[in-house]
């Protein structure tokens, strides 16, 4: 009886210290993060920060352009939309397309604008005016300090449409296309600097859709006229977009046969989250990652034998959250707050890849894909222009090589994925380091130990979070602060070079610290 009574005592004591520990257990310490601004990745390219305009529903047209609406101004840019654009702090701007640029023909958008032929676009079933063009795109990226990024025609354009693309926008000798610019009102070339060699050659549903073989010879023979044309041009490779069986063949043709012409291979990622699953959906990363880190073996291999290989980088010039709308709609995206956490998924997975990847471009800017949402009246704000606002004050930060431990969750048959997902970047001038941390828990907010490896970190910093109760939250014309980050300074007190801070679940958080 006793021994029984004993037993019961001690099984009491224990559930006690049980829930007194459990009780204790929100405070417990269950991750770490480990930073040293030693191990550097690369520079974080100020080009990862760039935006993409095609000429598909409203993005151009009712966008950044709306001839004769009273906020526009007397060449036609909405001024509302510019101020926002320029506060998103477009590094460079990809244009005209996407699909568009397959069966766009320059030489259409030049010249007076009435006497401007309309034709079909055969992309997106729909008409195209031609009264945005070459030197209203060129003047739109002057006004707002960006790069320029031209996508040629590489499906149904020719070498010499390349080439005299080049000639009109870059020469400033006297030659034919030149002086059409001149005619055009513009004496001075715009030395555009970065070309793609087309969109997405490899997809099907792309007009003038060629093989790897055929894309490869066209692309090589036009990066060559085109080059002749202006040396100091930055090619980019189309790689594929078209992720089945054949994606790598496609990219290890592309690279083995380019590797002296180009600078860059382009990847192109929309994420969805069709089966509403937010633990999933922010595991894209590890596609992410695995697109960046194939492409990276694979150029490579394209480089291996060559005693001085050509650099070559990846262009992340389309990615997004894209998966609620289609042509019909016109890509009318409406992001919710969940959209926001997954812009900081993908500019994480940029920077811990920061030596690879040099040139990033969302799709798209203003009403379709977009962070920017219009109608006649104004625009408001969505989700996701926020983020991508606050990753931007990294640009020409070093990116760190950060130690994580987590626990951890699992996709399918995918390896262990971490809770937490990280990049940290260091600005050497300001020391000021920066943790972006994603809590991709639906549900446990994540006490985690943030410690620095190399200098001292000084007290005090700043908090930017983004968290909402509601994942599928979203701002629209009359209520456009729904969905907001917030800020705050950072109180806890650095004990051995370190803090304890808990990352809430489902959140996105940047620490901005200072280093003494
Ligand atoms: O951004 C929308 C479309 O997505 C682009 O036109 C195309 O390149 C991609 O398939
Ligand atoms: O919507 C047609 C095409 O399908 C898109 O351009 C491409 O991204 C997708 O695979």
């Amino acid at each position: 009886m006793r021994q029984l009574l004993n037993r019961i005592f001690a099984c009491v004591t224990l559930c006690c210290f049980v829930v007194a520990t459990q009780a204790q257990t929100p405070q417990q310490t269950v991750a770490r993060i480990k930073i040293d601004t030693d191990r550097v990745i690369g520079e974080v390219h100020p080009l990862l920060f760039g935006n993409f305009a095609e000429h598909l529903g409203r993005m151009i047209y009712g966008g950044i352009y709306e001839e004769a609406s009273p906020l526009s101004d007397q060449f036609g840019y909405r001024k509302d939309v510019f101020d926002a654009v320029k506060q998103l702090n477009v590094s460079i701007l990809r244009w005209p397309g996407g699909n568009f640029a397959s069966g766009y023909n320059w030489k259409d958008g030049i010249g007076p604008k009435d006497q401007r032929p309309t034709r079909i676009d055969l992309a997106w079933n729909d008409l195209e005016s031609n009264r945005f063009g070459t030197d209203e795109f060129l003047r739109y990226c002057e006004m707002l300090g960006t790069e320029p990024y031209i996508c040629i025609n590489a499906g149904l354009g020719t070498v010499d449409d390349a080439r005299h693309w080049v000639e009109y926008c870059n020469e400033s000798r006297h030659t034919y296309w030149a002086d059409q610019r001149r005619k055009n009102g513009r004496e001075e070339p715009y030395k555009v600097k970065y070309w793609a060699l087309g969109n997405e050659i490899d997809g099907p549903w792309q007009l003038g859709n060629k093989s790897a073989e055929e894309y490869a010879k066209f692309a090589l023979e036009t990066a060559k006229a085109m080059r002749l044309v202006d040396r100091d041009i930055k090619l980019v490779a189309s790689g594929s977009s078209n992720y089945g069986a054949d994606w790598i063949a496609w990219n290890r043709t592309v690279l083995n046969t380019l590797r002296n012409q180009v600078d860059y291979i382009a990847i192109h990622t929309y994420i969805n989250n069709r089966d509403n699953d937010l633990e999933r959906f922010l595991g894209w990363s590890q596609t992410i990652d695995h697109y960046i880190e194939t492409t990276a073996a694979l150029i490579r291999q394209a480089q291996s034998g060559q005693a001085n290989p050509r650099p070559i980088y990846v262009a992340y010039d389309e990615w997004n959250v894209w998966y609620r709308t289609g042509n019909r709609e016109k890509l009318e995206e409406v992001y919710n707050f969940e959209d926001a956490l997954a812009m900081g998924m993908f500019f994480n997975s940029f920077f811990r890849h920061a030596n690879v990847v040099k040139m990033a471009n969302l799709a798209q800017m203003v009403n379709v894909i977009a962070p920017i949402m219009t109608n006649k009246q104004g625009l408001y704000l969505q989700t996701t222009y926020f983020p991508i606002v606050e990753y931007g004050k990294q640009r020409g930060n070093t990116a760190l090589d950060v130690f994580v431990s987590a626990p951890t969750y699992k996709i399918q048959n995918r390896p262990e994925l971490k809770y937490l997902d990280v990049s940290a970047t260091f600005n050497s001038k300001e020391k000021l380091l920066y943790v972006n941390v994603l809590n991709r828990s639906k549900d446990k907010d994540l006490t985690t130990r943030v410690e620095n490896q190399e200098g001292q970190l000084d007290n005090g910093g700043t908090i930017w979070e983004m968290n909402n109760a509601d994942l599928k939250a979203t701002n629209t014309f009359n209520a456009d602060q729904r969905v907001r980050p917030t800020t705050r300074p950072l109180t806890v007190k650095v004990e051995n070079n370190g803090f304890t801070y808990t990352f809430a679940a489902h959140s996105l958080t940047i620490l901005k610290l200072k280093m003494k």
